[in-house]
């Protein structure tokens, strides 16, 4: 395995039980852990087959599956499997699947096809081949499926994480190179420090990468709210479920979102 995947795999292990213990706890009091938007965007999935990529410790899954899906979540470590496997079965999930497996190599050993492949939340920037991601994409859809995506906005991605909601640019927009971080987590439970390894990506590469993969991107939707909360201070919930600054409201993308079919 490649050197970053595999000193990812290594962090992303290191807090797989507090995240499968802290996700036990929020989906035994309410029913989903996708936001408002994130349903709507969807809309019926039941009955559907849907494979969610980079699944971490399975809540979304779960949440996916009590909306009827027929859901199998794939993620890069097999302690995150594990206990997705058991968070399923925690809640009565019978036929969840689960795939240790990179992502971008998962067409190499699985030939299912599905009717929408799913991945949200802090994703595309563990992945070092936006182009290779695609083609993986492709490989796993139906003829007539799709593919639905949320992630941080490529243009939030910039700022520094410590100096927020104050604006300075840390990981530069047009970076190419692998961005090492000491420290994992952090928004389920405690972070702790491990090596690790991030990407940036454009909204121009995001866009020609599904593109040259033959998908055709139906809509392309960006909000002014976070999915997570970034810092303690200055930032409010709204309706969507989502965190925002105040000051920032119609003013700066933080989250993107996109439904992509076969052409
Ligand atoms: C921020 S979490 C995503 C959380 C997810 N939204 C959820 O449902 O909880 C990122 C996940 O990506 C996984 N990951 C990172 N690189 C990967 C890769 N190359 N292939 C598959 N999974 C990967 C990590 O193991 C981690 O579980």
């Amino acid at each position: 395995m490649e050197p970053h995947i595999e000193a990812n795999q290594r962090a992303w292990a290191t807090i797989a039980h507090e995240h499968y213990l802290a996700f036990k706890q929020v989906l035994s009091q309410q029913p989903s852990t996708l936001n408002s938007t994130q349903i709507e965007e969807l809309g019926d999935i039941s009955g559907k087959t849907l494979i969610h990529l980079q699944c971490n410790t399975g809540a979304d899954t779960v949440s996916l599956a009590r909306m009827g899906a027929r859901v199998t979540g794939v993620d890069l470590v097999p302690e995150n499997v594990a206990y997705a496997r058991q968070l399923a079965a925690d809640f009565g999930i019978q036929d969840a699947r689960f795939i240790a497996s990179n992502v971008l190599e998962i067409m190499e050993h699985h030939d299912e096809k599905y009717d929408i492949v799913f991945t949200t939340e802090g994703v595309l920037c563990w992945l070092p081949d936006l182009y290779l991601w695609a083609r993986n994409i492709r490989q796993l859809l139906k003829d007539d499926g799709f593919l639905y995506v949320m992630d941080g906005h490529p243009f939030f991605m910039l700022w520094d994480e410590d100096c927020l909601p104050e604006l300075r640019v840390k990981y530069p927009y047009f970076s190419k190179n692998a961005d090492q971080d000491g420290w994992i987590g952090g928004y389920a439970s405690e972070g702790k420090p491990a090596v690790n390894y991030g990407w940036m990506y454009t909204v121009g590469e995001i866009v020609t990468a599904l593109s040259q993969a033959g998908l055709h991107i139906e809509w392309f939707h960006e909000f002014d709210w976070a999915y997570y909360r970034l810092s303690a201070e200055r930032q409010v919930r709204n309706d969507c479920g989502g965190w925002i600054y105040p000051e920032y409201v119609g003013k700066l993308p933080f989250t993107f979102s996109l439904k992509a079919t076969i052409r």
